[in-house]
């Protein structure tokens, strides 16, 4: 029974990333890691907490710049991960100068007070939904933009439980683990929020049921029942693509989904948190669907990979909480954050970021579906921009998970040379800077299909 135990929460735990304990990690750290690196990952591993995830780590970084980070033996990594702070690549040199430019001036605003940075980012991207959003407020951390929207819904309905997606992740604190769908995150850690209820995501490749039938839970008939069982419902929230297993619904599910919230009287909150400013392209990732969402939360590339720095934008009717605290915190208004996130947004329309991730994206996805179509093991190619999930199979008839050759390419890939993420336990999540140049990009294809031939 024990081991029936362990091996679900062993399969369940791979749903947001690969985890650190596993013989394929710890072989890479035998074979790669010297002595001196090892020293300070056991000293790491002594001093802080350990979680899933994240420590013990396996490496240690010395620096990054560009597309890459380096480790302290000096190896560069191509970074197809960067838990989605590198828009704009590691260390921009004119985020860099903007920080150190603001820091010498104003490094912290006080509550009661506020500073022409923070101003001029609310209105930047108030600007930048053409003022179809037009209310800021910031946090220090994407989880807490989440929270903020949950409880702006709350007050603007007066009603408190949300719908949401299973296998969705929006950010650790309990309010947003409750709303997020993941086993990692909600086992084991006793109640959640009431409320929070969730619908399988829609997906045109996997039936989550994990039969061949098709459900059609995934649809929005089936979110439809459960608003009319449930009519009281404050919100619904989901990414605008399911960003660590790319699964991008259709612009009819979105209107869909839009029009049932209205019906119901529930707002809509999109998460775009890992997928703002440009990842998709588009400079907000849910304009690719053609709707306007209640609130949308956005946060990590925001502070330009330096600073961390997430927020939530709303429409002017919703700026109903003057007399509660929606947010409150500490670095709400953080000059240090709001210059980084100035320049980011600024490098993204000089350097004409969202034309190129179109073509470099559209180019790229083509480059995978060539190489799907040599190689059995993977089942599909799915993108936006330059967001990719590439999904391996054992089969493709079956479609069988192929989580085991997944964690070996990721580890192969990183002795040649090539960091990304695995999620759901076989998909690669593919996540460049946006900066990246095609030649680079090629490198990190022809990686993957090296990897998958010495399988
Ligand atoms: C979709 C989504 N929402 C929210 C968060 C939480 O952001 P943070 O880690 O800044 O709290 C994340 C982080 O990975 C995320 O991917």
């Amino acid at each position: 029974m024990e081991t029936a135990n362990n091996d679900i929460v062993n399969k369940a735990d791979k749903t947001e990333g690969d985890v650190n304990v596993s013989q394929l990690r710890d072989n890479w750290i035998s074979e790669n890691i010297d002595e001196k690196t090892k020293e300070l990952l056991e000293l790491d591993a002594k001093y802080f907490l350990h979680q899933s995830l994240s420590t013990p780590c396996m490496n240690v970084l010395e620096s990054c710049e560009g597309s890459y980070i380096t480790d302290m033996q000096g190896r560069k990594y191509l970074d197809f991960h960067g838990n989605n702070v590198h828009q704009v690549g590691y260390k921009h040199p004119k985020v860099i100068e903007a920080v150190k430019e603001q820091l010498d001036k104003l490094p912290f605003s006080p509550r009661r007070y506020t500073n022409e940075p923070a101003i001029q980012l609310a209105k930047k991207l108030t600007e930048l939904t053409d003022g179809r959003l037009n209310k800021a407020l910031f946090a220090p951390a994407g989880t807490l933009a989440v929270g903020m929207a949950l409880k702006l819904a709350r007050i603007v309905t007066g009603r408190f439980k949300t719908i949401s997606w299973w296998d969705s992740f929006h950010g650790a604190s309990l309010d947003s683990i409750s709303v997020g769908g993941e086993s990692l995150f909600i086992s084991n850690i006793g109640p959640l929020l009431p409320g929070a209820i969730h619908v399988p995501p829609p997906s045109e490749y996997r039936n989550f049921l994990g039969n061949d039938q098709t459900s059609g839970m995934d649809s929005l008939e089936y979110i439809e029942y459960v608003f009319k069982h449930e009519p009281d419902i404050a919100a619904f929230i989901a990414e605008p693509i399911r960003y660590t297993t790319a699964i991008i619904p259709s612009k009819e599910y979105w209107q869909g989904l839009r029009s049932l919230c209205d019906k119901y009287g529930a707002l809509l909150i999109l998460d775009e948190i890992p997928t703002c400013l440009g990842r998709t392209g588009y400079m907000f990732a849910h304009e690719y669907s053609g709707i306007t969402p209640d609130i949308l939360c956005i946060g990590k590339g925001l502070g330009g990979g330096v600073i961390p720095m997430a927020g939530i934008l709303t429409k002017e009717e919703y700026d109903v909480a003057g007399n509660i605290a929606l947010g409150h915190y500490t670095h709400e208004k953080n000059p240090v954050g709001a210059a980084a996130s100035l320049a980011t947004i600024k490098i993204i329309e000089e350097e004409n970021i969202l034309e190129k991730v179109k073509t470099l994206g559209e180019w790229s996805l083509h480059e995978f579906k060539c190489l799907q179509a040599k190689r059995n093991i993977i089942g599909d190619v799915r993108g936006i921009g330059l967001l990719m999930g590439v999904e391996l199979v054992k089969d493709r008839a079956t479609k069988e998970p192929a989580n085991e050759e997944a964690e070996k390419i990721l580890y192969k890939s990183l002795s040649k040379g090539l960091s990304f993420k695995i999620s759901g336990g076989n998909v690669l999540t593919l996540m460049p800077p946006l900066t990246i140049t095609q030649k680079e990009m090629q490198k990190a294809i022809s990686i993957i299909d090296e990897c998958i031939c010495e399988l």
